[in-house]
């Protein structure tokens, strides 16, 4: 596993290199970004004209420690725009550095992304919320203990204190909004809470969660930061895949849990390939 050094010219260097093997893979870079979170890697899967090539296949990328997890970068179509699409991310509670886990997306930003689109599992938070619905995230909160901008600032990227009062974009919201309403798709709207894991929450954490947030997972918040301070516009959507606050006593099947999923993912993929074609 690479390891970041701890001078902002090598980090920098480390960065550019990686950037460089994206770009000798997939030549000038489009401007979208998207980062397909756990389940929603079918969203990769639907781009037409696609290119992908596999996380080990490109330099510096930290590869997951999850068999059939390896992750692969992809390029191709989706609502009639050229995009990027990450597909499969490495998590934190895998044991990888903050800074590793969110390399590949800043060597992305190197190469010329400005727009990213940040996707994810989480458990809901909100009773007003239903498992496989769609969240809008607002905002966040950090309890991960970690932040990619430690250490040596890279000036290049971005300040050493970036500002954070608009970690998700308004106007993309906006967008998102207006999309979903047109589609007739239900888009919650809400805070996510960061945890590292892996472990789940507890009966008292998600007490003490719910007051503060409407969902929590285990990804976003690092890049979220890492993007943010690059000056890249972030919009980010949660897949509410369970809820920690609605008890059921119903009986869950495997196949009504794959059922739920595959209907998910249609959804967020009219949802995010819409979004892309209005940008
Ligand atoms: N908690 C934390 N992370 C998650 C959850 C959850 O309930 N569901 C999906 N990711």
């Amino acid at each position: 596993m690479i390891e970041i050094p701890d001078n902002s010219a090598e980090h920098l260097a480390l960065l550019d290199e990686t950037a460089a093997s994206i770009k000798e893979a997939f030549g000038d870079i489009p401007e979208i970004l998207v980062v397909a979170g756990s389940g929603l890697g079918a969203f990769g899967e639907r781009l037409e004209n696609a290119k992908a090539v596999s996380y080990d296949k490109l330099k510096n990328f930290p590869v997951s420690t999850v068999v059939g997890h390896a992750g692969k970068l992809m390029r191709g179509t989706a609502g009639g725009r050229d995009i990027m699409v990450m597909s499969g991310r490495k998590h934190l509670y895998e044991g990888v550095d903050v800074r590793v886990a969110t390399l590949p997306l800043q060597a992305m930003l190197r190469a010329g992304v400005k727009t990213v689109i940040l996707s994810n599992a989480a458990g809901s938070l909100n009773v007003k919320f239903a498992v496989g619905d769609l969240m809008l995230i607002t905002d966040h909160i950090n309890n991960m203990f970690k932040n990619p901008l430690i250490g040596p600032n890279l000036d290049d990227m971005g300040p050493r204190f970036p500002d954070m009062s608009e970690p998700y974009n308004r106007e993309l919201q906006k967008v998102a909004r207006e999309t979903a309403l047109d589609l007739g798709i239900l888009l919650r709207e809400g805070v996510y809470w960061g945890n590292l894991g892996p472990s789940y929450e507890t009966q008292a954490e998600v007490q003490m969660l719910r007051q503060f947030a409407d969902a929590v997972g285990m990804s976003t918040v690092p890049e979220c930061i890492a993007a943010t301070h690059a000056g890249a516009r972030v919009l980010g959507i949660s897949v509410l895949t369970n809820s920690l606050v609605l008890k059921t006593d119903a009986e869950t099947t495997h196949e009504e849990v794959m059922e739920t999923g595959r209907q998910v993912s249609d959804k967020f993929c009219n949802l995010v390939s819409t979004i892309i074609s209005k940008l």
